[in-house]
């Protein structure tokens, strides 16, 4: 496994990260337990979870009820060290106006709830889920930094920030000497590349770590759905994820085949093939892979070292 700074900070991070979204919601214990497992024997050492996320997510209701950090935490009992462990916060946690956001109260309030729930006295990663146009950056900033300076968390970053957002909150911190972010969450994949006009450039000027979620398209590139309505056993898309849908279009299922037959050359799974072009992206740190099943960590692993060959780019180039 490929390790790398996270942006410019000492911490050093796998190039691939394992993404737990799915556990307490459609993975049990048990088999979240067995994937923890490969990706523990891979050298993987980023979990990514949040409070959000667990069996809350497909409720009507849609707030989080923190099934999945609890079983990362009880999981991480006596490999703490081992691990680093990022978390999430800002997304709905109940319905009362307060429970969700980016204020000083709701940060505080559910950084304890977090600690709780993963069983430990320290977060390594605490991320900011999304941007909240109604409360102060500065107020978000200050809480964060008084987690920092509690010993309660370690570095702070952000998840699918506008480069705009990331620039005023450096404003924010340089001028008032709060914490910094560290690095930017957000969904980028073969067919998804809108982060390349500006995160991707803002990231590298910047040296922020760069963390990409869904590099497989959620699944899309994994090649297993063959158009739009097809709905494989098993899979996300039968088990219910809306955020799926919006991938099936006519025109990436056609670019879906078009990389099939490049990963075809190249020797490897379309998944895989999806996975190292991320990896190899100017200004992307790691990868959060979400995989599903232990074999889905192992071939992530596999890959993960692979350096994209020159001509391919071009080859990639005219499909997109
Ligand atoms: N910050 C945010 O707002 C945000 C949003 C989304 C995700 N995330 C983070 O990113 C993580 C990953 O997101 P994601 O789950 O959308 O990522 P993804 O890696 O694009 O998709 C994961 C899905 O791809 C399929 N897959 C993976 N490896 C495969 C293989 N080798 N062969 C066949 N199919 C394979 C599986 O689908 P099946 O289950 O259908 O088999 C798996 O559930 C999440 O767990 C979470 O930690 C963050």
């Amino acid at each position: 496994m490929e390790y790398r700074h996270l942006g410019k900070i000492g911490m050093k991070i796998s190039a691939i990260s394992l993404g737990t979204m799915a556990f307490g919601r459609w993975i049990d214990e048990r088999a979240s337990f067995e994937i923890m497992d490969v990706a523990m024997d891979r050298g993987i050492n980023v979990i990514d979870t949040a409070n959000f996320y667990g069996k809350g997510q497909d409720e009507p209701f849609k707030y989080g009820t923190g099934e999945c950090e609890e079983i990362v935490g009880k999981y991480l009992k006596g490999k703490r060290n081992q691990t680093i462990l990022a978390t999430k916060v800002g997304l709905p946690m109940g319905q009362s106006p307060n429970q969700q956001g980016l204020s000083k109260l709701h940060i505080m309030q559910q950084a304890e709830e977090s600690l709780r729930r993963l069983q430990t006295d320290w977060i390594d990663l605490y991320q900011v889920h999304r941007f909240d146009e109604t409360t102060p950056l500065e107020e978000t900033l200050s809480a964060l930094t008084d987690l920092v300076r509690q010993g309660k968390v370690r570095y702070i970053g952000c998840s699918n920030f506008a480069a705009w957002q990331m620039a005023k909150a450096k404003g924010i911190s340089d001028f008032h000497g709060l914490e910094h972010f560290v690095s930017s969450q957000s969904e980028y994949n073969l067919l998804s590349r809108e982060l390349e006009r500006e995160v991707v450039p803002y990231c590298a000027a910047e040296k922020t770590g760069l963390l990409v979620y869904s590099p497989m398209a959620r699944g899309m590139l994994s090649g297993k759905y063959k158009a739009k309505g097809d709905m494989p056993e098993g899979s996300r898309a039968a088990k219910g994820e809306d955020l799926i849908q919006r991938y099936f279009t006519e025109a990436n299922f056609e670019r879906v085949a078009a990389y099939k037959e490049l990963a075809a050359e190249q020797d490897c799974q379309l998944s895989q093939f999806a996975l190292a072009w991320t990896l190899n992206q100017p200004a992307v740190t790691s990868a959060i892979v979400g995989a599903s099943k232990p074999h889905h960590v192992s071939e992530a692993a596999d890959i993960s070292g692979w350096k994209w060959p020159e001509n391919l780019k071009a080859q990639v180039a005219t499909i997109n």
